[in-house]
């Protein structure tokens, strides 16, 4: 018996020593399948890749670099998200990645590519190692990043021996002048003994700048803005979907909604039907406030009981493949709002409504959000709770327009609207306790914000399917089979 138990504890030992099975490497179509047949399809990138060239002049190279993987604390790290500019140009999902550009290309010499091609576009990417990959998941490689993703790939060990044959080459017709590097992984970090804010984007220009005194270290950040804030036709496919499961979440939320709810069971049903629904993560932490909580702009801790009498404003958005829808709606909590609420709720939907019809092409991107002033202005005035004109900025405090899609303020130039550009539409109003009107408005934050499509015509309002108007968000509360009564 004793014998049979040694034998046993040697084989174990001895397939504990070995590989296991599963970190035998992937084969490609793993990786195939971890891209969803609905992601942006890889020519997409190198159209992309093709475009950013296009605008690069002949001596330069450009640098993108992955995010990096945040800590949370301790030994636990933030779940991955892929630096956004990267993302954009390749799709690859690694960190510790580099992309660069090379406008006419680069023949690298034979001990990195035996096949002499030039290259406009490589990728540098994390080398392959089975003990990590048990740990924390297939990584790549080189290999198979140069077969799945269309770039000609290296292991990142190479990226300064080719940033070096760039920069300070033995051959001189190699050389390039310029370097544009973008957004880095992580653009400014606190020091924390001496409060010091590293910016870490300038720092990595500099360092490189020393390394290399004859370059010239530009940021790209306007390049890419310029095409980011144009969606493509998969771009604008992915973002209406992200919208539609937005819209489905807020309608989970809307149901769950009924006095003495805690403001994060509505968050837990509007994030539980995103993911069911196939996103892989919010575009930000949503916003879930009750109450005075509703006057909060950015509240994201949901932690307070929705009472009845009070507004729940709800900003929550689902990302998809990268891209993030943004929408706000306001309820009440009993499912049918005060007269003052009523009134509140008006002005900012007619002051959106008359922000909405700007989204032309060709018309300043400022002029919906002067649209929704004038009408907050007026009707604060005249509802007595401002008597100076200037003091809705009391109340509405922030701007109604930014750009979706890969971040959820996405890049953009801010000049005129284009058609397949995507903003929002968000005017708000917040009357915090202790305002300077009368009590009867106190605790009154309503924000209603809409995802709106430029197009050579009339603006699509892409969220449109979520209602807004006051009797529909009511009817819809009290359709519902959840009976709205106290717990
Ligand atoms: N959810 C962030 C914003 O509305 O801008
Ligand atoms: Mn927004
Ligand atoms: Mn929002």
């Amino acid at each position: 018996m004793k014998i049979l138990v040694f034998i046993a504890a040697i084989i174990v030992l001895a397939s504990a020593s070995a590989l296991p099975s599963f970190a035998q490497p992937p084969n490609a179509e793993y990786f195939l399948q971890a891209r969803h047949k609905d992601n942006i399809p890889l020519p997409r990138y190198t159209e992309r890749r093709r475009s950013v060239l296009a605008t690069m002049s002949p001596k330069s190279l450009a640098v993108f670099v992955a995010a990096d993987v945040r800590n949370r604390q301790n030994d636990v790290d933030y779940e991955y998200r892929q630096s956004s500019d990267f993302l954009y140009l390749c799709g690859f999902p690694e960190a510790e990645s580099v992309l660069m550009l090379i406008p006419g290309g680069l023949v690298l010499p034979k001990a990195l590519d035996s096949s002499g091609a030039r290259h406009e576009a490589l990728l540098f990417v994390k080398k392959r190692d089975l003990y990590l990959e048990m740990r924390s998941g297939s990584i790549i490689g080189a290999d198979r990043a140069t077969a799945l993703f269309g770039v000609k790939a290296l292991e990142n060990a190479n990226f300064a021996t080719v940033l070096g044959m760039l920069l300070a080459p033995e051959d001189s017709t190699l050389r390039r002048d310029t370097v544009f590097a973008t957004t880095f992984p992580t653009s400014s970090v606190t020091e924390p003994l001496s409060g010091e804010v590293v910016n870490m984007e300038r720092e990595a220009r500099l360092r490189l700048q020393k390394q290399y005194p004859r370059a010239l270290i530009r940021s790209q950040k306007r390049l890419l803005a310029d095409m980011r804030q144009i969606k493509d036709a998969d771009e604008l496919r992915i973002l209406r979907k992200a919208v539609d499961i937005s819209i489905a979440g807020h309608r989970a939320a809307i149901a769950a909604t009924k006095p003495n709810v805690y403001e994060y069971e509505v968050e837990a049903a509007m994030e539980a039907e995103f993911k069911r629904l196939g996103a892989e993560d919010v575009g930000y932490a949503s916003i879930i406030g009750a109450g005075a909580n509703s006057c909060i702009l950015h509240y994201t801790s949901s932690r307070r009981q929705a009472e009845t009498g009070e507004v729940l404003l709800m900003d929550s958005g689902a990302e998809l493949f990268g891209y993030t829808a943004d929408i706000t709606r306001t309820i009440p909590v009993s499912g049918k709002f005060s007269p003052e609420q009523r009134e509140i709720y008006n002005l900012v939907y007619v002051a959106q409504e008359a922000a909405i019809k700007e989204y032309r092409k060709g018309v300043d991107w400022r002029l919906p959000h002067s649209r929704a002033v004038e009408v907050i202005r007026t009707g604060l005035l005249k509802l007595g709770i401002i008597t100076n004109p200037d003091d809705y900025k009391l109340y509405f405090p922030h701007g109604s327009v930014h750009y979706i899609g890969l971040d959820v303020h996405d890049a953009g130039n801010y000049a005129t609207f284009q058609p397949n550009m995507i903003l929002t539409c968000e005017p708000g109003i917040y009357i915090p306790a202790g305002s300077a009107c009368d009590k009867k408005w106190w605790n009154i934050g309503v924000r209603i914000e809409d995802d709106i499509l430029v197009t050579d015509g009339d603006p699509i309002n892409v969220s449109a399917a979520l209602p807004r108007r006051v009797e529909e968000i009511e009817a819809m509360m009290n359709a519902g089979t959840v009976p709205r009564k106290k717990r």
